[in-house]
């Protein structure tokens, strides 16, 4: 079996996770200086966000070299000290490819600005329409997807920020230039890699208009996409490493194509249906609480699907993308606790390579800002103002950044109770939420019932139980709301998890007899002889030889 399979994953935003010489910056001694924290929770593999040089319009996504360090992170030597130090203590580390673009400060483009025919073909520059853009296609940061280079004449594509330019991937030079960025890493001794949105990469033949949407039925999970990947992990020679690609938009069917072995792709895919069961008519913008019943069938049909079909998921429910779960499907006041547990649960015993995002761990939580100045996202900011150009008031605008900038992710790293939470010495880039008080490793180490003692037993769990790894997986109580169940089998053993993803007590069609069962983990400690209720955000796993 891939080593993949038994493995838990820790996901690090360098910036926020330990700053080591005060600037309020975290950096990369501050990681190599918590290595044994990181040890402690029994995960396998580090995935560090990009600390590459880059201007940090989008904190890293927008690289301008892929093989130097920004100083403000660190020096190669500290990464070099990272991968060893990592390995000592049995964890390696994956980096982060942002492979369809890059900063628009990367010598390529600069040389492209300059009017470099041979670099001009490394982005995808076209003329536009009597001063229009090529066509209408939206940045996924707001506003058009194009922008004008007067000196040129041309117009350049971006899908995400204008500083970040996207890739010409059928030029052949570009994709070596890629493969060769990979090989460099792999000689530094990296373990793995994760793929920033690397299923937008192929783009059509024709850039057209989209009369139906924003331009992305025309770029996602692309023409040549499965065939660039297959060259790119081929040639490069990365394989077997650890692998997984963030798929933005994308589809089950090519999902399964992208994490099916036979195909030679990845080992994993993120994809992120489970995170949009609170966007109203599907926009990210437009508040809604949570549609359990949504939730619950996106998991089946995924769950199923890619088990039927030979694909492999990536369980999260965090990253530095996101708000913090436990305030979005949780409740992060009365259920803090119980909630974070059962989220956890809910995915640590599914089928697919769980991820736990820096302060997950913690129970960690939005920090419901107050003021715009208190935001750094360049999504967010962007959006504050279309919100209110679209009509929204500004406390109405404000509030949805509350719960759906992705800043609310990207607060420090909760260390201990101090002004700074043991993030840094002086003031954070970003400010620390006041839940910090209690909310913070430190208090934790003492707590056998914390939150992080909860993790660390369900990443232990994976690595003991081979059910956990490779059993298949079937879905029960369907039609009961609001409760997640379902068992994975491996020959004679079985394993039951039941969690009631909502705030309110959740029946039993029929009482649940636990004879002859072990209860592995749960959030309220030992059910009776039978289970016939669970309460607000319980989970019980259940497990028989
Ligand atoms: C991915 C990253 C995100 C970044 C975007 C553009 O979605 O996770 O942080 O802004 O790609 O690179
Ligand atoms: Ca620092």
């Amino acid at each position: 079996m891939e080593n993949f399979k038994k493995s838990t994953i820790y996901q690090i935003y360098p910036k926020s996770f330990c700053d080591s010489n005060g600037d309020g910056i975290g950096d990369i001694p501050g990681i190599i200086s918590k290595l044994d924290y990181i040890k402690s929770l029994g995960v396998d593999y580090i995935w560090s966000t990009p600390f590459f040089t880059s201007p940090l319009k989008d904190n890293g996504y927008d690289v301008a070299d892929y093989r130097e360090i920004n100083p403000i992170f660190g020096t190669m030597g500290d990464v070099e000290e990272l991968i060893a130090e990592a390995g000592k203590r049995g964890i390696g580390l994956m980096l982060d490819m942002v492979f369809n673009h890059t900063s628009t400060q990367h010598k390529w483009f600069q040389k492209a600005l300059g009017g470099d025919r041979e670099y001009l073909d490394y982005y995808i520059f076209r003329d536009g329409a009597e001063g229009a853009p090529p066509t209408n296609w939206q940045s996924k940061f707001g506003g058009s997807a194009w922008e004008y280079v007067p000196g040129l004449g041309k117009w350049y594509l971006h899908l995400f920020d204008r500083t970040q330019a996207d890739l010409n991937w059928e030029n052949p030079k570009v994709r070596e230039e890629l493969r060769d960025v990979l090989r460099f890493w792999k000689n530094k001794g990296v373990k793995g890699f994760r793929f920033d949105v690397v299923n937008l990469i192929s783009k059509p033949g024709l850039f057209e208009d989209d009369m139906q949407g924003d331009g992305r039925r025309f770029y996602t999970d692309g023409p040549r996409v499965h065939e660039f990947l297959k060259e790119l992990v081929r040639d490069s020679g990365i394989a077997p490493m650890v692998t997984v690609g963030e798929m933005s938009s994308t589809s089950l069917e090519n999902c399964v194509r992208y994490s099916n072995p036979a195909e030679r792709e990845l080992s994993m895919c993120f994809h992120f249906h489970h995170l949009k069961v609170d966007y109203r008519d599907g926009e990210k913008w437009e508040l809604m609480p949570p549609d359990y019943g949504k939730l619950k069938r996106h998991f089946e049909e995924w769950q199923t699907g890619m088990q039927q079909q030979g694909g492999w998921s990536a369980l999260f429910w965090c990253n530095h993308d996101q708000p913090r779960a436990v305030s979005r499907f949780g409740d992060d006041k009365a259920y803090w606790k119980e909630s974070a547990k059962m989220l956890a649960t809910s995915i640590h015993m599914m089928r697919g390579t769980p991820y736990i995002y820096q302060g997950e761990e913690l129970g960690m939580a939005n920090p419901a800002y107050k003021e715009i100045s208190d935001y750094r996202d360049v999504e967010s900011i962007n959006y504050y103002g279309i919100m209110q150009k679209a009509g929204k008031t500004q406390e109405e605008a404000l509030e949805t950044l509350r719960q759906r900038s992705r800043d609310n992710g990207r607060t420090p790293m909760q260390w201990d109770a101090g002004e700074y939470a043991g993030f840094s010495a002086s003031r954070p880039w970003l400010a620390i939420p006041e839940n910090h008080a209690y909310i913070n490793a430190e208090a934790e180490e003492q707590d056998a019932d914390s939150v992080l003692a909860y993790y660390r037993k369900l990443v232990a769990l994976r690595k003991e139980y081979p059910v956990i790894q490779e059993g298949a997986i079937e879905f029960l109580y369907r039609e009961v709301p609001g409760l997640l169940a379902y068992q994975r089998l491996l020959g004679e053993e079985r394993l039951l998890a039941l969690n009631n993803l909502t705030g309110e007590p959740v029946r039993l069609p029929e009482p649940i007899g636990c004879r002859g069962f072990q209860r592995l983990i749960g959030n309220y400690g030992e059910p009776g002889e039978l289970i016939g209720e669970l309460r607000a955000y319980e989970s019980i796993v259940l497990w028989k030889p």
